[in-house]
């Protein structure tokens, strides 16, 4: 691949049910509205969430006749060739005939992986620029990234979808020369449980210490996130959506997906001015 090559965010978590393919849905989205041109691959094409949100979009806005941005969008199912050799070699032209066709089209591509440890979900961790990492927040969900002694809360080791970051990582940086940027954020917040959220976010902070990533501001609990996928809409689509009601939890929740798309590679991304602190 050549240096003009467009830029990877890939989402990713082994747990199922993490926010990645909301997640990548509003990035995709919100890479758009900043007026950059975006591709976007389902590689959990089987179950088809990602998939299934773009052709919700397409309908809503072909119904309503509505001027929105919507990427170019590929699934890849994994292949169902006979041996695991022959597998993993479709998988890889696939993944690479897709990224072949839109490097000239397009700036980004939002890559959705499965819920769990696939092949195509490692070539993708492998060619990302960026990966995000979305984990529901309890004390629970933290071993998909560390091993933690439930007494002490020590840190004992990492957990397999880590070390495959950073096995991929590694791969990227003898291939590439380049590194990868890890973010984690956190999903599904509960504005309640303060100690608990607190407790957490300490805990993230020193694992993301010992096996490199960092973390992005979260986004809370919220069911409008569950009626927009119906609709294929995104929370940067309020204002010309004509079924939308403008609440405070959704422009609570707007800010909040802005506040993610201004931690991802700030390099590459202007468009939303860094906040005044
Ligand atoms: N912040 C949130 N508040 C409320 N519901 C949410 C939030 N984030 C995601 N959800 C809901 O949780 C469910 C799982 O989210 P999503 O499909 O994005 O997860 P996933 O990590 O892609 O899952 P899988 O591993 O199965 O692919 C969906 O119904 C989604 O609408
Ligand atoms: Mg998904």
């Amino acid at each position: 691949m050549t240096d003009s090559r467009p830029y990877f965010i890939v989402l990713g978590n082994e747990k199922g049910g993490s926010g990645k393919s909301t997640t990548a849905m509003h990035v995709a989205i919100g890479l758009l509205r900043l007026g950059y041109r975006v591709g976007s691959i389902d590689l959990d094409a089987r179950q088809g969430t990602f998939t299934r949100y773009m052709a919700n979009r397409f309908e809503y806005v072909a119904r309503h006749k509505l001027e929105l941005p919507s990427p170019i969008h590929f699934p890849i199912e994994r292949s169902k060739a006979a041996t695991v050799d022959q597998q993993e070699r479709m998988d890889y032209d696939f993944f690479m005939m897709a990224t072949e066709e839109m490097s000239s089209l397009v700036d980004f591509v939002v890559v959705d992986t499965p819920g769990s440890d696939t092949y195509l979900g490692q070539i993708a961790h492998s060619y990302a620029d960026t990966v995000i990492t979305p984990m529901n927040d309890s004390f629970i969900d933290l071993d998909v990234l560390a091993r933690i002694d439930t007494e002490s809360r020590a840190i004992k080791g990492p957990s397999i979808y880590t070390k495959m970051v950073l096995e991929q990582r590694g791969k990227k940086k003898a291939r590439d020369g380049k590194d990868l940027d890890w973010i984690v954020m956190r999903n599904r917040l509960s504005s309640l449980d303060a100690k608990n959220k607190r407790e957490v976010g300490e805990l993230l902070e020193e694992i993301g210490k010992q096996f490199g990533f960092r973390l992005a501001p979260g986004f809370g609990e919220r069911v409008i996130f569950r009626e927009m996928f119906l609709k294929g809409m995104t929370l940067l689509d309020m204002k010309e959506d004509p079924e939308h009601k403008m609440t405070m939890s959704a422009i609570s929740a707007r800010q909040e997906i802005r506040d993610l798309l201004r931690c991802i590679a700030p390099e590459q991304v202007k468009g939303y001015p860094q906040k005044v602190k």
